[in-house]
């Protein structure tokens, strides 16, 4: 029997990268992409997948009880792995509507449509910011309370906790997988590395919130797909699985790698006004997945990083295209850049 997969927010960053592994390595599989196309999905992430003849698109929002019902309908699902999601901390901060809507309601409508047509396992792509933010020492663990302090961040507690809720009440298989910051193609420049590229790339500032000392934990995007697949085929229903390889680093440390890996000057970093409630420092334990699982990552940060750099360097045209338009309007308002391109957040 052919497994079919849901794989929601296929457009995205993650997702489309997702979609090019199961290419690659579950070839027989059907899998049908759902996205909304929201300013963060790009349906040109997946031009090489859609000549796949195992392929199939559905623009729809998960949030749309009708149009999800309609998809599990047409097909016979037995896996959904939702990566669908509103995600920049920064557009939480400012308005936190579409958070609530797609990342608490279209969780929920997920979880509603898969009981009602059968669907075997629902895994939930989270995030270790739910845990909220650690001091200088210690690592999230899967027990910890969860204590998220950005919108962005409670909307994802808010979808762990209605999935785990889900299992307790209906039985439902549902899986939970946390993953630290990740880097790689395909990742929209609003966030940090693609953007602090882009800016490099073109000789523009690169606005450093705060002191620049906060702290994430990055992972290369293969690493968090090898990981999502082993939980969804492996995992046991119920729990949840951290994610992340120990790959701390300041985010003024990370700014001067990138600089220094392009050859551009220091002197286009701009310190900028901090984010709000800016939390300090993330850091996973991957312990669980790593001896229940086998899961290591396979990518280390100087290796991830050049790929990363060299992909951006040759797919300047993608970064033109996801860049023009409201993202120009997004950038120059969030960082209050003046006419002669000067940030002054
Ligand atoms: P992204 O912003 O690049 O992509 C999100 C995708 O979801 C886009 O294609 C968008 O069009 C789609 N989408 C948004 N609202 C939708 C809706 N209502 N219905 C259908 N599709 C919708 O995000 P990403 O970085 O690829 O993150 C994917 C998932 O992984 C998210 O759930 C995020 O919380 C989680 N996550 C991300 C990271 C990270 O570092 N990027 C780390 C841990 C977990
Ligand atoms: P981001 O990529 O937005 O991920 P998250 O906030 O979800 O961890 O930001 C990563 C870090 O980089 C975070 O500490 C905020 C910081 N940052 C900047 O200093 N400048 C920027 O322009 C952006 C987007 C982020």
């Amino acid at each position: 029997m052919t497994t079919t997969i849901l794989v929601t927010g296929g457009c995205g960053f993650i997702g489309s990268n997702f979609i090019h592994h199961l290419h690659a390595v579950r070839n027989s599989w059907k899998v049908v992409c759902v996205d909304a196309l929201t300013y963060a999905g790009n349906l040109g992430n997946l031009d090489e997948i859609r000549s796949w003849e195992n392929f199939t698109f559905e623009r729809a929002s998960i949030a749309d009880r009708g149009a999800m019902d309609e998809v599990f309908s047409a097909h016979k699902i037995d896996y959904v792995v939702n990566f669908a999601a509103e995600t920049h901390v920064d557009r939480s901060i400012e308005d936190a509507t579409n958070f609530i809507l797609t990342n608490v309601g279209g969780t929920q409508v997920l979880l509603d449509s898969e009981r009602a047509h059968g669907v075997k396992r629902h895994l939930q792509v989270g995030t270790d910011e739910v845990y909220g933010s650690l001091g200088v020492a210690g690592f999230f663990v899967e027990t910890m309370s969860l204590h998220p302090n950005s919108p962005y961040a409670a909307s994802k507690a808010s979808a762990d906790l209605l999935c785990l809720a889900a299992h307790h009440t209906h039985a439902q298989d549902v899986v939970i997988t946390r993953c630290s910051n990740n880097y790689g193609p395909y990742q929209f420049p609003e966030k940090m590395i693609p953007l602090m590229l882009r800016n490099a790339l073109s000789d523009k500032q690169l606005p450093v919130y705060g002191d620049g000392m906060n702290v994430r934990d990055w992972l290369y995007v293969e690493d968090h797909l090898k990981a999502i697949l082993l939980v969804l085929e492996k995992g046991r229903a119920g729990e949840v699985y951290n994610v992340g390889g120990h790959n701390e680093w300041h985010n003024i440390d990370l700014v001067k790698h990138i600089l220094n890996e392009l050859g551009k000057p220091e002197s286009l970093i701009k310190f900028v006004e901090d984010r709000k409630g800016h939390d300090l420092r993330y850091a996973i334990d991957p312990e669980k997945i790593a001896s229940e699982l086998g899961w290591k990552p396979e990518t280390m940060f100087p290796e991830g990083i050049k790929k990363t750099i060299k992909w951006y360097s040759d797919n300047q045209k993608w970064l033109d295209d996801v860049t023009s338009g409201d993202y120009l309007e997004y950038y120059n308002k969030m960082y209050k850049v003046d006419s002669d391109g000067t940030v002054t957040r």
